[in-house]
């Protein structure tokens, strides 16, 4: 990861970026930030008389780049910084990382009396941004390791800084995990990854439940859908949990490490990303991880069940009645609807032993997600309101998209079964909703205290874009942290 930096007396001059910012109307040329910050002589009259040249309009993300050979810099960056708010800033973060990759080291002066949030949003941009995923030998590493902030009083960032690392490093841990491709991420390496991520923080608690026990305890679901796997399926359960906590939160994030539908198999072009269907758990994971890097005061018990939903002698059919934990029963008449299985275990689990105050569940559960609302937006559902709009602002705020999705009341008559409790797959249409009315079956008590999240579009990207680069996004991180953070 990129080294930040916060000073007050920038030494690393080689390439040293300014701030600049759009004209106060439209016909106004874009002008320099005032920094405070003292540098070489020469330089800021050098930026004044570049920045109205041209089409340069200080739009957030924007980079002109000046070469000055033999001179300190050697090389002058103008950075758009646009409406200077924090998510402008997660842009510049992004785009001066990108436009820097061939330098070793960049100093960036910043604007005086700038927010802590703005550096904030910077500082994530700076870390998402120079993400990148490679197995092996990388010929075509960034050279960049550091980036300088130059500011006049540096202490006044240090919280924001820490908070922007916390988050960007599990982000970046979540991506990792869901980039990993499924013949080396099976239910266990994830476990075990979850346990080296915990080492260093001694006061989580970790229980992996393995084959044996989940059927001792009736974890039907899990074990259906893991049954077809020669990698049998996990429970990883994650307690956060500081003295001073008030509101207990359980996180319930979908893990299954390979979907290739089961018995009822996807075609190819369906398939070939599905190492990508333990988004969730991921999230979550990170996401507890990450208030625990914190000391968020509240308390969170993070459950991700684990499953490789593969085709063999030993998978479970089309039309398997499936009991679930406490004993509710899915007929199931698509293997390929395998994730609401394994997330119906663990809100009955959470349900019933850990009753929380909130449960809030993330899975990638169907593609109807982006059919709905396209590639960026999570599919959103509550009963309520309050915390709809909680956690929307939350992602909202962390750079995150997530519309509010209905949970019609005449639609639940379509998870009817005349063999089992319900029907795990209805074929009405309406996927997203339907997958998130089946859900909400297993909330018992907690029926108005839990939300859900059908993340299955904004998980994964195809291209490099600000913050986000290629493949999965690590998205719900930085949302729930922002949540987690409001409550105690
Ligand atoms: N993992 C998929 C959903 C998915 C699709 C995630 C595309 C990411 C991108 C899930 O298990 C699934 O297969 N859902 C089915 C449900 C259907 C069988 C009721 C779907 O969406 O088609
Ligand atoms: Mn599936
Ligand atoms: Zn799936």
């Amino acid at each position: 990861m990129l080294a930040i930096r916060l000073t007050a007396e920038p030494d690393r001059l080689d390439t040293v970026a300014l701030p600049v910012r759009p004209g106060t109307d439209d016909a106004a040329p874009a002008e320099p930030v005032p920094t405070g910050v003292v540098l070489p002589d020469g330089v800021a009259d050098e930026a004044a008389a570049l920045a109205p040249l041209g089409r340069f309009a200080g739009r957030a993300g924007e980079i002109r780049a000046q070469l000055r050979p033999g001179r300190i810099p050697a090389r002058l960056l103008l950075v758009g910084v646009g409406e200077g708010d924090e998510a402008a800033w997660r842009t510049v973060g992004a785009a001066l990382v990108r436009a820097t990759r061939d330098e070793t080291h960049v100093t960036l002066a910043l604007p005086a009396g700038v927010s802590p949030e703005a550096v904030r949003g910077l500082v994530e941009g700076l870390l998402l941004g120079s993400y990148r995923f490679r197995l092996g030998v990388d010929s075509d590493a960034p050279a960049l390791t550091g980036v300088d902030l130059a500011v006049t009083d540096p202490a006044a960032y240090e919280q924001a800084v820490a908070v922007a690392r916390t988050t960007a490093e599990m982000t970046r841990l979540a991506r990792d995990l869901t980039n990993t491709p499924s013949s080396v991420k099976n239910p266990q390496w994830f476990a075990d990854q979850v346990a080296e991520a915990a080492t260093d923080l001694p006061e989580l608690r970790l229980r992996v439940r393995e084959p044996e026990q989940l059927a001792a305890e009736g974890f039907g679901g899990i074990l259906a859908v893991g049954g077809g796997s020669a990698s049998g399926p996990r429970l990883v359960e994650l307690d956060w949990h500081p003295v001073e906590a008030r509101t207990h939160v359980v996180l319930v994030g979908k893990g299954i490490t390979f979907d290739t539908g089961g018995i009822s198999i996807k075609p190819v072009p369906a398939m070939k990303l599905m190492r990508k269907d333990m988004a969730g758990a991921a999230a979550v994971v990170a996401a507890t991880l990450g208030a625990a890097a914190l000391r968020l005061p509240v308390r969170i018990t993070t459950l991700a069940p684990l499953a490789e939903n593969m085709v063999s002698g030993a998978a479970f059919r089309p039309g398997d009645i499936v009991r679930h934990y406490g004993g509710l029963t899915s007929e199931t008449t698509n293997s390929d609807a395998e994730g609401r299985l394994v997330l119906a275990d663990a809100l009955a689990y959470a349900v019933r032993e850990l009753k929380p105050d909130l449960l809030v569940d993330l899975a990638t559960l169907t593609g109807a997600n982006a059919v709905a609302l396209g590639t960026r937006t999570g599919a959103l559902y509550s009963d309520n309101d309050q915390l709809a709009k909680d956690l929307l602002a939350a992602i909202d705020a962390a750079g995150e998209a997530a519309w509010r999705m209905p949970l019609p009341a005449d639609y639940v008559e379509h998870l009817g079964s005349d063999l089992a409790d319900l029907h795990s797959a209805p074929t009405q249409g309406g996927g997203s909703v339907l997958a998130a009315l089946y859900l909400r079956e297993f909330t018992g008590d907690l029926r108005e205290r839990w939300l859900h999240i059908d993340m299955s579009a904004p998980s994964w990207c195809e291209r490099d874009d600000a913050e986000l680069t290629r493949g999965a996004t690590g998205w719900g991180v930085r949302g729930l942290l922002r949540w987690l953070a409001t409550l105690s």
